[in-house]
């Protein structure tokens, strides 16, 4: 069994929940759909990193460190639940965030403050030099620290999304049906490339699909971490073309920067589910479904899961996007 290789600390509360969102379908008729609740994974709000991070961590504990750095955007969800797991681990953690500090402290920022995490911001500066630089200091006071890549997003961490891939199965076997299309927004790569050697893993029949928060070419990277992770696992999956689909046409104005059809998918979620998404991934995600649904792609009858990974502490630092004020003294 490829878990009893590689060392993992506990961090998130699996398997996640497994549900049809019962008022969508009916919008969407003649569609099936269906919600994997990565957003309840448990620590610190909880999210699609908390999988990686059960491995990333697992290794470093391993290697007997006590620190951990990492690197992301300014409302980062992979760096707060970095932070959210060096806490309960014991451990500290190092954030390098993009930018300057914001005007206040909101969503993934505010957290990370909480969860005892020292941030440091790149300014003008490139991040990978900033990054850099923290690690050298790490050395130079001989601590033993793990460094976790944009994302969380390398071959141990991808393995994540294995265990995801392992409980889709399961549910479907439950459930009595087989999902044809596995949606999920992407960023750095490694869920995809972990949901894509899952579904070789696990035979499941879904084409994974990838709704881009970013815009460039995720493809090749999925790809290589693909070919990694088969090669960590010591398996020799090769993929079909058409398994994988990544759409960069729902990215909107850019990375981080939210439109209307974004806003629109988060508040359609909440009215008719109760469910919150954030708007940087995963409302964007369910945005690109909606619209992709409205365009006929899915054909009559498809069964579609999509994966809610998360970023849920996002809307608070998108408040006057999200709510419109129209709640708020003028
Ligand atoms: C909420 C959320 N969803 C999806 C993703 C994308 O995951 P990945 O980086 O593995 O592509 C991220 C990445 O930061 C995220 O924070």
């Amino acid at each position: 069994m490829w878990k009893e290789k590689f060392p993992r600390v506990h961090l998130a509360s699996l398997p996640t929940p497994l549900e049809k969102l019962e008022r969508i379908s009916n919008d969407l008729k003649g569609i099936e759909l269906f919600i994997k609740r990565d957003d309840l994974t448990g620590l610190a709000y909880g999210g699609n990193k908390v999988r990686k991070l059960e491995y990333l961590m697992g290794e470093g504990h391993r290697q007997g460190c006590r620190t951990v750095i990492t690197l992301g955007g300014p409302q980062s969800n992979h760096a707060r639940m970095t932070a959210a797991a060096a806490s309960k681990m014991g451990w500290e953690a190092i954030l390098v965030l993009q930018g300057e500090p914001p005007p206040e402290e909101q969503g993934n920022i505010l957290l990370d403050g909480l969860l005892g995490a020292r941030i440091v911001w790149t300014g003008t500066e490139e991040r990978s030099d900033v990054f850099q630089r923290v690690e050298e200091e790490l050395r130079q006071k001989e601590k033993k620290f793990l460094s976790i890549p944009l994302g969380g997003s390398n071959a141990l961490g991808a393995l994540g999304y294995l265990q995801a891939a392992e409980e889709i199965a399961q549910a479907q076997e439950k459930l009595g049906v087989n999902f044809d299309y596995i949606v999920a927004g992407a960023g750095s790569g490694g869920t995809h490339a972990g949901l894509l050697v899952g579904k070789y893993m696990y035979d499941l029949s879904a084409r994974i699909m990838g709704i881009a928060a970013a815009d460039r070419d995720l493809t090749p990277t999925v790809d290589d971490l693909f070919q990694e992770t088969s090669r960590l696992l010591g398996q020799e999956f090769s993929r079909d073309k058409d398994d994988l689909f990544l759409s960069r046409d729902y990215v909107g104005p850019g990375y981080g920067l939210v439109d209307e059809p974004t806003i629109q998918a988060v508040r359609y979620l909440a009215l008719q589910e109760g469910i919150i998404l954030g708007p940087v991934y995963t409302g964007k995600a369910l945005a690109g479904l909606l619209d992709l649904a409205l365009q006929g792609f899915f054909p009559e009858g498809s069964r579609i899961l999509f994966i809610h990974t998360g970023g849920t502490p996002e809307v608070f630092a998108f408040n006057k996007e999200v709510g419109g004020g129209k709640n708020a003294k003028e």
